[in-house]
């Protein structure tokens, strides 16, 4: 089979699988077995596939098809321009955050040797991103569950990172809240636990720890505006992820805590997704 007709026939199988994105993710599976960019793969599209590339296409596919994750069988993901490994125990990082970056890049511009914290770090994106797009300042992430941290351990390497560290801690203990930072950032987790839980076939291999954030899922954001407003400094900006319509029950809990200019950000969908605010 030839780069050309492996791309048809891996449409063909996730469109029977259900799966949404299947051009996209036809595309992603093409590079990832032959190595080759967009343009290698529109100049080599009659090229034999290998037999280990056949074998690994297969694989792929037969996983696929079962709906576990594209980014856990590649074992990384792309976010803001960088690649972060991604594996079971971790939760994969989603476009949508890239609002939030932009939220904090936007508030970090203007300063120098800003201090960060991220709460609920997970793979460590937004925390690593950050500390790179921001060179000067330095971020302290924290996270709860071994198997998520080891992963921003090894993203931290991955991308050179020397100013952003990862420590175990829970954030209904308050751990980091000892210092002072410019920036609080969190993507808690926020899948409200009442009534029926809809998540895609995927998220169901992702940790549900990374999800659920209690019976309104509002419990970390509570907590985390609750533990840490001692934490900023003053005109500090606290900065959450929201999942849809928690927008409007967040900023009352900024406002009930007495933060100021109150804001949100919409993502590419245009939901509200980040909700900042300034102590
Ligand atoms: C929604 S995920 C976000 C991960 C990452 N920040 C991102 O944007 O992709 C939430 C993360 O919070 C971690 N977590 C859950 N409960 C926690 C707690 N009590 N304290 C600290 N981290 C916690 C989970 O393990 C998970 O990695």
């Amino acid at each position: 089979m030839n780069i050309f007709e492996a791309y048809n026939s891996i449409k063909k199988a996730l469109e029977g699988a259900g799966i949404e994105d299947y051009v996209f993710e036809a595309k992603q599976i093409i590079k990832h077995i032959t190595g080759f960019s967009s343009t290698e793969i529109l100049m080599n599209y009659t090229k034999e596939l290998t037999e280990f590339q056949s074998n690994n296409l297969t694989a792929i596919l037969k996983q696929r098809e079962l709906r576990y994750p594209l980014q856990y069988i590649f074992g990384e993901w792309s976010f803001y321009g960088r690649d972060f490994y991604v594996g079971p125990g971790v939760l994969v990082p989603r476009a949508d955050t890239e609002t939030v970056i932009e939220v904090c890049t936007d508030y970090l511009k203007d300063k120098t040797e800003s201090k960060i914290l991220d709460l609920c770090a997970g793979s460590g994106c937004i925390g690593i991103t950050l500390s790179k797009e921001k060179e000067d300042s330095v971020c302290l992430m924290v996270e709860k569950y071994p198997e998520a941290m080891r992963y921003a351990e090894k993203n931290i390497t991955r991308n050179k990172a020397e100013n952003a560290k990862v420590i175990s801690g829970d954030i209904f203990c308050g751990a980091g809240a000892e210092e002072k930072y410019d920036l609080i950032v969190s993507n808690p987790p926020y899948v409200a636990e009442e009534g029926d839980i809809e998540v895609s076939p995927e998220t169901k291999y992702e940790p549900e720890t990374a999800l659920l954030g209690g019976g309104d899922g509002l419990k970390f954001y509570r907590a985390i505006t609750e533990n840490y407003k001692d934490s900023l400094k003053e005109k500090g900006m606290l900065c959450f992820e929201v999942g849809i319509g928690q927008a409007d029950p967040v900023k009352e809990i900024l406002n009930a805590a007495g933060f100021t200019d109150i804001g949100t950000k919409k993502d590419l969908n245009g939901i509200e997704r980040a909700v900042y605010a300034y102590k």
